[in-house]
């Protein structure tokens, strides 16, 4: 047996659609740009990865709760945040082409072209140039580097550039019914804020004891100028986000411990190590003392899934100004003097991870092509690695033909899974080919019924992975499957 050659994104693409995980948004009406739906086998993955996220933050943590809150805020959230000012993408335009590109990504891509060539040191001063300029927001200098590097439109083939625009990544509009009483709201760029304002409502409401966490799964929105790379890059995508709330001082052991606890996620959920891993940010954002991604290996590359920031009270102390209420926690714990720690701020270590990020490595890492044979005996196969707890189905019954009371039979199986975990089933076309759809959306069980069943009470199980088949018990079913398909069995490695 041997592994086809390298995945390409556009394998994932068509696949993803073919077999109902993601289709572009609005396809009859020709697509809406960065914006794609789930389908009926994508939402279950999605889901299943959500939920495990979830008991990962507050099953497993006694001191992480969760929340819920509302995509629309109170503007004025956005201003304290510093996404207002500064949530900012610089672009330029094309005008020969017409077409619009981040500026920095354009640099990047020389950049990445330097290191390609093997002079990385060239590739590495150019990054630093582009920070630099950047980070001063000298855009006239960032065209003219652009410039100076000789960087053309891919499309026009020309150096005809506009000057370089700050473009704010925020979605507005308007919420009152009537044209004078509106006011401009924003759509949340990211869910975090929504746990910044109800800090204090979880803390008194839960007595919750600093060190806590709170946690959030939810919708965010970001005019994202180049949007490519299906659903790595999106207009609206889900975060699921943690903030932790810790003594000054104490941030940076919360923050290596979230760090090493968030790698075992992505690991538990069946990625593989070789294709994580940290990229430390050297250049902080302004509310940050510390910061890392933990990247994965893409069919374009090793590119952020998540990202683990220690945050300062940057956050809560700019929310304390703005709404002009105190933000502060009294923690009457004693410290090494003997006096209670007392009022304070405290510290913030985020995790953040988008759901939709993780679905697509997810979906990377299972999609395995496989040759056996050779000449005329040559085979292909095509089939979803997915762990069995993130599958959408868990099972398939298969009845081996539609009548002599196999049907009945089957059916009786499948009622007795059916409510411990999702299973498929169906009596429609040869075994083989009904194993090969299966295989193509990740099912890790086949249960095959045949006239042996009637009996003996005994089925085949056909394992996706290995197609390796085995004969068991009717009776032994849910005790062999079901631990097998337990989100429980990626807990326990967390
Ligand atoms: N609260 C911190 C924050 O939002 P971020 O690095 O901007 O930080 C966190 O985003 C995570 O959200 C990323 O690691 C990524 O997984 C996901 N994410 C961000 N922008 C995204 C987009 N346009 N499409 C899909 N996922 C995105």
């Amino acid at each position: 047996m041997s592994q086809a050659p390298e995945t390409s994104l556009q394998d994932i693409v068509s696949h993803a659609k073919e077999y109902g995980f993601v289709f572009p948004s609005s396809e009859i009406y020709d697509g809406l740009q960065a914006v794609y739906d789930y389908g009926q086998n994508g939402v279950e993955l999605k889901n299943n990865l959500k939920s495990v996220w979830w008991k990962a933050m507050t099953q497993l943590n006694d001191n992480v709760v969760g929340i819920d809150s509302a995509i629309f805020m109170h503007p004025l959230i956005w201003k304290a945040s510093g996404h207002v000012d500064g949530f900012n993408d610089p672009m330029i335009d094309n005008k020969d082409s017409k077409k619009r590109y981040r500026a920095d990504q354009l640099l990047e891509a020389k950049a990445e072209q330097y290191a390609h060539e093997g002079n990385a040191q060239k590739a590495q001063e150019l990054l630093n140039e582009m920070g630099r300029l950047l980070g001063a927001n000298d855009l006239d200098a960032v065209r003219n580097l652009i410039i100076a590097e000789d960087i053309k439109c891919p499309v026009s083939n020309t150096l005809n550039w506009t000057e370089v625009r700050q473009f704010n990544l925020m979605f507005s509009t308007q919420i009152g019914s009537v044209a004078e009483d509106s006011t401009q709201i924003y759509l949340r760029p990211e869910t975090a804020q929504g746990i910044f304002v109800n800090f204090l409502n979880v803390q008194k409401s839960g007595r919750m004891k600093v060190p806590f966490g709170i946690a959030q799964i939810g919708k965010a929105f970001r005019n994202e100028i180049v949007a490519k790379q299906f659903i790595f890059r999106m207009r609206e995508f889900e975060q699921m986000e943690m903030q932790f709330f810790v003594r000054p001082s104490t941030e940076m052991s919360w923050y290596e411990q979230w760090r090493d606890t968030r790698l075992k996620f992505h690991k538990a959920v069946g990625l593989p190590a070789e294709k994580l891993k940290f990229h430390i940010h050297e250049k902080l954002a302004h509310y940050a003392n510390a910061a890392v991604d933990i990247e994965y290996q893409f069919p374009f590359g090793f590119r952020e899934i998540e990202g683990i920031h220690s945050r300062t009270d940057f956050d809560l102390k700019s929310h304390q100004e703005y709404a002009k209420k105190k933000q502060q926690y009294f923690d009457n714990d004693l410290d090494e003097n003997g006096k209670p720690f007392g009022n304070y701020i405290p510290y913030v270590v985020e995790t953040s991870v988008g759901a939709d990020r993780l679905f697509l490595a997810v979906f990377c890492n299972a999609f395995t092509k496989e040759t056996t044979g050779e000449g005329e005996t040559l085979k292909e196969r095509t089939y979803l690695k997915l762990h069995p707890a993130l599958a959408p189905y868990k099972a398939a019954i298969l009845p081996i033909t539609k009548k002599d009371g196999l049907p009945e039979k089957a059916r009786e199986i499948e009622k007795m899974l059916k409510t411990e975990f999702r299973v498929f089933y169906e009596e429609k076309d040869a075994i083989g080919k009904r194993y090969t759809r299966q295989d193509l959306i990740g099912t890790p069980f086949c249960i095959a019924i045949d006239h042996q069943t009637l009996e003996d009470d005994t089925v085949t199980i056909r394992h996706r992975d290995t197609t390796q088949q085995e004969r068991v018990h009717v009776s032994e079913l849910r005790a062999k499957i079901g631990y097998e398909v337990s989100e429980q069995r990626i807990l326990e490695l967390i």
